[in-house]
């Protein structure tokens, strides 16, 4: 039976290493959760499609850096009782990413709550579940400063052909430019700024014995390695976006502990590159932030605004893998497709909108993204160094 995952109802706190559990429930909807509508324009023709562009190009466009931090400072601003407020997009991951709901089955819109927690990593959920957690919060972001086309950035840190695309993005960082101050954050790990650039075979304790001293060269090829593995090869569903998860299936663990390499559930390829560059990104390694907080947990990730950009590249990863030609084919069919079972196309997951609704999507809404009224700027150049490389 498929998941259904919702905020209604139970809710319970999410223990940190340190300190009082934290509290990331969602405020209640104020009126009845609606389901999900493709987006359209006015007129009931296509939307405007937003056009979503590499952080390392679109910083370079001081209106979009202004537009892109007055609309997280007015995100900010909003009270927490506004399920639109960055503290709520923030509990929005945490606490369905961190076990703070129950998992609810059929029959009804939303289902009855079950006795099983709900986490959406390590499964096949993962892809759908944050490609619809970035479409609202895109949504929210353009909505609160009035530009039906604002597009989220993605961080393209795949991308070992532009010098500085694999680095912490600048326009998220101390003394910028332009003002950006919604956009900074302070967990961060000093010891990634720029020029280093990210490395996805990278492992904290490895570095803190001192044992991963590579070349940005080295890094490179390693890059396109790991994108070689984790992508290109993985050609099923299940390889690449995670295994089944079904109502009644216990993904969790309490203490799930990323950094370390726990990983319950069945994460795909996809979804392992993507931890990697959470762990970089966060404090590890340093006694007063045990919890490698923030980008370095799921529970604080979504703290950091580099978070949402980062998913950005996770979700169009998603398209491109799809597209990548593969040399043998099964009968003529594509194989790279999604799952078609119920159990994956039925799951559903709640969030709110840019009018503060709660919707009610299904996974079945979220596989085209074309649908959905977005898409990624062409980096088919960089693409394609990792999808040709063979090890
Ligand atoms: Cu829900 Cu990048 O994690």
């Amino acid at each position: 039976e498929p998941i259904l995952a919702s905020s209604l109802g139970f809710c319970k706190t999410v223990p940190v290493l340190r300190g009082a559990p934290l509290h990331c429930c969602l405020p209640a909807p104020t009126r009845k959760p609606i389901r999900f509508k493709f987006p359209t324009c006015a007129n009931g023709g296509p939307p405007v499609v937003r056009e979503r562009k590499p952080v390392h190009v679109v910083q370079n466009d001081p209106e979009y850096v202004r537009k892109y931090n007055l609309a997280y400072a007015r995100m900010k601003a909003l009270p927490d009782s506004d399920p639109r407020s960055f503290l709520n997009q923030w509990r929005v991951h945490c606490s369905f990413c961190n076990e703070a709901f129950k998992q609810r089955e059929l029959p009804g819109p939303l289902g009855k709550a079950t006795g099983v927690l709900l986490q959406i990593h390590y499964s096949w959920t993962f892809l759908p579940w944050h490609r619809m957690y970035l479409y609202y919060h895109e949504r929210i972001l353009g909505d609160l400063i009035g530009d039906p086309t604002f597009a989220l950035p993605f961080w393209n840190w795949d991308n070992q052909l532009d010098p500085i695309a694999g680095m912490m993005p600048f326009m998220f960082l101390p003394n910028f430019p332009v003002n950006n101050s919604a956009l900074t954050d302070v967990n961060r790990n000093p010891n990634h700024m720029p020029p280093k650039i990210l490395y996805l075979g990278y492992n904290g304790k490895l570095e803190a014995e001192g044992k991963q001293n590579l070349t940005d060269e080295q890094i490179r090829y390693e890059n396109l390695c790991v994108m070689y593995n984790q992508v290109v090869t993985k050609i099923s569903a299940r390889s690449f976006l995670g295994g089944p998860y079904v109502v009644g299936t216990n993904n969790t663990a309490a203490t799930v502990n990323v950094a370390a390499g726990e990983t319950p559930g069945e994460s795909g390829g996809m979804e392992i590159v993507h931890n990697v560059a959470h762990e970089w990104t966060g404090l590890i390694n340093n006694p007063a932030h045990p919890d490698n907080e923030d980008m370095g947990n799921f529970i604080y990730a979504a703290r950091d605004p580099i978070f949402y950009t980062h998913h950005s590249n996770v979700d169009r990863l998603w398209d491109v893998w799809k597209t990548i030609p593969d040399k043998v084919t099964i009968a003529g069919n594509r194989q790279r497709v999604d799952y078609t079972s119920s159990d994956f196309l039925d799951s559903e997951f709640t969030f709110f909108d840019e009018n503060q609704d709660m919707v009610i999507v299904t996974i079945r809404d979220s596989l085209d993204s074309s649908k959905l009224g977005y898409k990624y700027a062409d980096v088919s150049e960089s693409d394609n160094l990792w999808i040709n490389y063979e090890p």
